[in-house]
């Protein structure tokens, strides 16, 4: 007989997002290194910033987070819906499928090969090998909602399926583009409105793939891991439908002081204002599901990753609206303090939540004990340490930027060269790699202790509790 539900794709998309969150953050660690060090690009072509940098994203977001999700999802729906996934068959075509996107990526963008539209670099043929992948996944996830034997739909299925449809509707109308050979196209928008999409797709691609999934993450294994019910169900529904329907339309916040109408813009900017209300409702919730067991936040680690996960979304979703402020985006647009709270978010909370889930899923998911929990907390650490030096870093970096460049003398003149505020980034620049690296050498730990987890211990009986403390 079948077993109940089927974990080997998930099995498969955990190790991957392993493997994955290391290749992406050694990249990050080598361009971090070589805004400080210029001559590290070694002079040769494929090695260049430029070429690295969507590679890092790609590999960040794509490899290492979709892995995460397709990974938490495909887990998530059977348990909820006590139902093995729609299709086998299908889940192993989004597994392979997925990989083969991420080879490509991996090969074409240090090649120079791209469309030039960030987070959807991808040249065509690989965009319609991910449409396909994404039709695949969401006919795997509805499917196994569709079949469910209870009649609740959890609210974790709730985000991973707006993210599913989002990420279809976004990926189609913004790669709508005309081949001119197999490694070119064309976009077929122009002009301001090319930017439009490119930043309704951008800012969802934010909203969407690196938050509403993320949520269903948050929403199914914090509530495990800490042994108690969400916080607020009626406070998840709310923040479900408040959230999906903001996001949608705060993209122009991107676009400040440019072609776009200014109206279009205003509404990007108060959009992103009333974003705030829907993102605190759901820290509130995610934090506040630890009512009654905080003391389980002191031993216990992984409980550790994914809670301080929420408090920097909480963090990066009160910066985001003030950024999108115009007097205050006037200032950070352009500048390193937009890159501190990419990676409040990024480090903060996408790979924290995302790291937490890996250590409560790898020991279920090949029946075994945990290898260590000492080093669970030595991760933790060093990954806390790292992005407090990354975003600080970044934070005074910015603000210094902006301000440099606006300098006037009392003759109108500009009282910093652009060169001058260059020079004065590199320590900012060395403590940002200092960041980086540390925030690796988490990622090292925890393949290490994961990688002991899976082949060193006996299988253990039954399906594991939380780790002993
Ligand atoms: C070891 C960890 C990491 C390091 C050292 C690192 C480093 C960097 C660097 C140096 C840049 C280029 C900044 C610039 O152009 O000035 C960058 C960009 C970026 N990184 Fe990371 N990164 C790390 C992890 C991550 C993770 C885990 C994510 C996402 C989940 C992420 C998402 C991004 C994004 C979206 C950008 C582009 C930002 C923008 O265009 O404004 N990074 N990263
Ligand atoms: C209420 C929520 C949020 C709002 C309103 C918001 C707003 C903003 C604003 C105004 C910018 C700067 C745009 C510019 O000057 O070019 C920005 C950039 C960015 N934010 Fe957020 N943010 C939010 C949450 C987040 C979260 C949780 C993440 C990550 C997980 C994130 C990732 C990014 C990225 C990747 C960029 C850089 C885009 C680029 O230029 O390449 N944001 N955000």
């Amino acid at each position: 007989m079948a077993e109940a539900y089927n974990d080997r794709v998930v099995r498969q998309f955990a190790v991957m997002t392993v493997v994955w969150g290391l290749v992406g953050m050694l990249v990050g660690v080598l361009i971090a290194a070589q805004m400080a060090w210029p001559a590290l690009n070694f002079d040769i072509p494929w090695l260049t910033f430029s070429r690295l940098r969507p590679l890092h994203t790609n590999a960040v977001i794509f490899a290492f987070g979709g892995c995460a999700l397709f990974a938490t999802s495909y887990y998530v729906v059977q348990r909820t819906c006590h139902a093995r996934l729609y299709s086998d068959k299908l889940a192993a075509f989004t597994f392979w499928g997925w990989q083969a996107v991420i080879v490509a990526a991996a090969i074409t963008l240090p090649l120079g090969i791209t469309s030039s539209k960030e987070y959807a670099e991808l040249e065509w043929p690989i965009d319609i090998l991910i449409t396909l992948v994404w039709v695949g996944y969401a006919i795997v996830f509805f499917g196994t909602l569709a079949k469910r034997k209870v009649a609740h739909i959890y609210v974790a299925n709730w985000f991973f399926g707006a993210f599913i449809l989002a990420i279809a509707v976004l990926h189609v109308f913004n790669n709508l583009e005309v081949p001119v050979s197999w490694t070119k196209s064309y976009s077929i928008y122009a002009g301001v409105q090319d930017a439009m999409m490119q930043w309704w797709y951008g800012h969802n691609a934010v909203g969407f793939f690196l938050t509403a999934g993320f949520l269903g993450i948050m929403y199914y294994f914090i509530p495990k891991q800490a042994e108690r019910p969400v916080y607020s169900y009626r406070l998840s529904v709310v923040h479900f439908w408040g959230l999906v329907f903001t996001y949608i339309w705060a993209g122009p916040h991107h676009l400040h002081y440019t072609a776009l109408p200014d109206w279009a813009q205003s509404l990007g900017m108060v959009f992103s204002l009333i974003l705030l209300a829907p993102s605190w409702g759901g820290m509130i919730n995610g934090i506040m599901t630890l009512s009654g067991a905080w003391q389980k936040l002191r031993t216990d680690p992984i409980l550790k990753f994914l809670v301080v996960s929420v408090s920097f979304y909480g963090m990066a979703t009160f910066e985001g609206p003030m950024m999108s402020i115009k007097t205050v985006n006037a200032l950070s647009h352009y500048t390193d303090w937009t890159i501190g709270h990419v990676h409040a978010g990024a480090l903060g909370w996408v790979a924290m939540i995302s790291i937490g889930a890996m250590y409560f899923l790898i020991p279920r998911l090949f029946n075994r004990k945990l290898y260590s929990l000492k080093l669970v907390e030595t991760h933790f650490w060093v990954a806390t340490v790292g992005i407090v030096l990354y975003i600080a870093a970044m934070w005074i970096a910015g603000v210094m930027q902006g301000l440099m460049w606006r300098a006037v003398n009392a003759d109108g003149t500009l009282t910093y060269s652009f060169v001058e505020s260059v020079q004065a980034m590199y320590p900012f620049y060395i403590v940002r790699t200092l960041g980086g690296v540390c925030f690796f050498a988490g990622m090292v730990i925890m393949a290490y202790n994961l990688w002991r987890t899976v082949v060193g211990a006996q299988p253990v009986a039954v399906a594991i509790p939380a780790p002993a403390q």
